[in-house]
């Protein structure tokens, strides 16, 4: 088996490292997450998903976009490819400036991230620092190469996509990237899917799928991968109504979030906790459209079960923002490795658009009927990753159970999202418990419910792999079943157990979703 650690960790305390690492392991016991071809060995940064992780993946999926698409009114969906030419990327700023500060070693040549090895070395969280400020961290503390001490080379830039060509000719022409962003591929569709969905501003165009980044050094198991699949929204705004929100309801208005400003993390000090009312209020959030959608968005992880104690918002320092944003804020959660970037909810203007009719020639502008003008769309985007979303699901759901070597592993996932639903057992394979628990098990099926049926070991050890697999429910059929046609429903959590009537499973399990 590959083994995996979590590296650098000093800044958060042993148990934490010893939580990630479990997970990691349960992940790979269980085949729900592992390295991508493991009989050949890849290379580091790419993953497959086992039957558990595929599921809890696609549920994801479906969650976010029947919150977001199918749900709303004002938002549809697209699929984009994920092979795009050279000129839509020289465009979007990427070929220029989707860059990382990489640093090489003189001596044994080896490259690292600039800012990895400065957080790493120095135990200081390093988000928000220019590459100059990198640099001079690197000199002041002379700092040398992790792996032979050698001398280091100043920091350059490492462009992060992945390059090919089209056919069999090699030229600018033929030049192609994997996408590092989904959301290139909704701005370069925006005039054509607006026209189509006859969508009238403010609305949404989402899309999930892959995207490719090739990281210097992907690190912290899917944390930080180099192909993973992203779930975006770009959110199209009149350019005068930034501050016309009619979603952001007073409940909304009210909710209280922990927000890191870039005020906080100039003068030192510590986040707080404060209603977006109060934010926009003071200018800490710049516009209302964008107060909603990172209210949207913390509400929507909450209901994913996610600990929101281990969430805040923080904003992007000037320095590093992205080269499309004006204002960019992150929802963090507390990982073992620090407070790391969960999802971004930025406002990326009308940059890409006007990149795109630039380098196009086309039109992208919006007719505004009701004034009759020409305006160019303001964008906010909520953007995650789904690898990292489930990663970090994982993390927050692990629990054990009982004591030193008694101990049992249980992951506490949301009914909505956990892989498998209901798991149904026969207390025996014989005298016909078996053929009665596969009944209920096919009829469940039937139902619509991802239910697993399982009769291989002792009932406690069957109890066990579910708990292990984040299973919410199981029925268990016994030798009462066959006399009054009842079973036994128990809760993965409490562990508590009732009884109910076998025609009445169904519809407790209906209540339970
Ligand atoms: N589209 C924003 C990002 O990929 O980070």
């Amino acid at each position: 088996m590959h083994e995996f650690s979590v590296i650098q960790m000093a800044k958060k305390q042993e148990t934490d490292a010893e939580l990630a690492n479990k997970v990691i392991n349960l992940c790979q016991r269980r085949g729900i997450i592992v390295q991508s071809c493991e009989i050949y060995g890849s290379h580091a940064g790419f993953f497959d998903y086992g039957p558990l992780g595929a599921q809890l993946k696609r549920n994801l999926e479906n969650n976010w976009w029947n919150t977001f698409v199918t749900g709303r009114e004002d938002v549809v969906g697209v699929d984009g490819a994920i092979v795009s030419p050279r000129a839509l990327w020289k465009a979007s700023g990427h070929l220029d400036s989707f860059n990382d500060p990489l640093v090489e070693c003189k001596k044994c040549g080896l490259r690292s991230r600039a800012d990895h090895l400065v957080e790493d070395e120095l135990k200081i969280n390093v988000d928000g620092l220019s590459t100059a400020h990198l640099q001079e961290l690197v000199h002041e503390h002379k700092l040398k190469c992790p792996k032979c001490k050698g001398e280091l080379l100043p920091i350059r830039t490492f462009n992060l996509m992945f390059k090919t060509h089209v056919g069999a000719t090699a030229d600018e022409a033929t030049e192609v990237y994997l996408r590092p962003e989904t959301a290139q591929l909704i701005f370069a569709n925006y005039k054509l899917v607006q026209f189509v969905s006859r969508k009238q501003l403010p609305f949404g165009i989402a899309q999930i799928g892959k995207a490719f980044r090739n990281e210097i050094a992907p690190r912290n198991f899917v944390f930080r991968c180099r192909e993973f699949s992203q779930m975006e929204i770009e959110y199209f705004i009149h350019p005068a109504k930034l501050d016309d929100c009619p979603l952001l309801s007073a409940d909304l208005l009210d909710t209280k979030m922990v927000l890191f400003t870039q005020e906080n993390q100039e003068k030192k000090t510590e986040p707080k906790k404060i209603s977006l009312r109060d934010a926009l209020d003071k200018k800490i959030i710049g516009t209302r459209w964008h107060a909603y959608w990172l209210a949207a968005s913390h509400e929507w992880l909450v209901s994913l079960g996610l600990n929101a104690l281990k969430l805040r918002l923080r904003q992007h320092t000037k320095d590093e923002l992205s080269h499309y944003s004006s204002e960019t804020w992150d929802v963090e959660y507390e990982y073992p490795w620090g407070w790391k970037e969960l999802m971004g909810i930025a406002n990326r203007t009308d940059f890409d658009l006007k990149q795109h009719s630039k380098a196009s020639g086309k039109d992208l502008s919006y007719h505004d009927q009701a004034t009759n003008e020409k305006v160019v769309p303001f964008v906010i985007e909520p953007s995650l990753g789904v690898d990292r979303l489930l990663f970090t699901l994982l993390m927050d759901a692990y629990c054990e159970k009982g004591e030193g070597g008694e101990a049992k592993t249980l992951l506490s996932l949301s009914p909505k999202v956990a892989p498998v639903f209901v798991s149904v057992f026969p207390l025996m394979k014989k005298d016909g418990l078996a053929e009665k628990a596969r009944d209920l098990f096919q009829e469940l099926k039937q139902a619509g419910f991802a239910a697993e049926y399982d009769e291989g070991g002792s009932i406690g050890r069957r109890y066990a792999r579910a708990d292990e697999a984040g299973t919410p429910f199981a029925i268990t059929v016994d030798y009462d079943s066959l006399k009054d046609d009842t079973v036994t429903l128990r809760e993965r959590d409490s562990g508590k157990q009732e009884r109910i009537g076998l025609k009445d499973v169904a519809c407790a399990l209906h209540k339970k979703l």
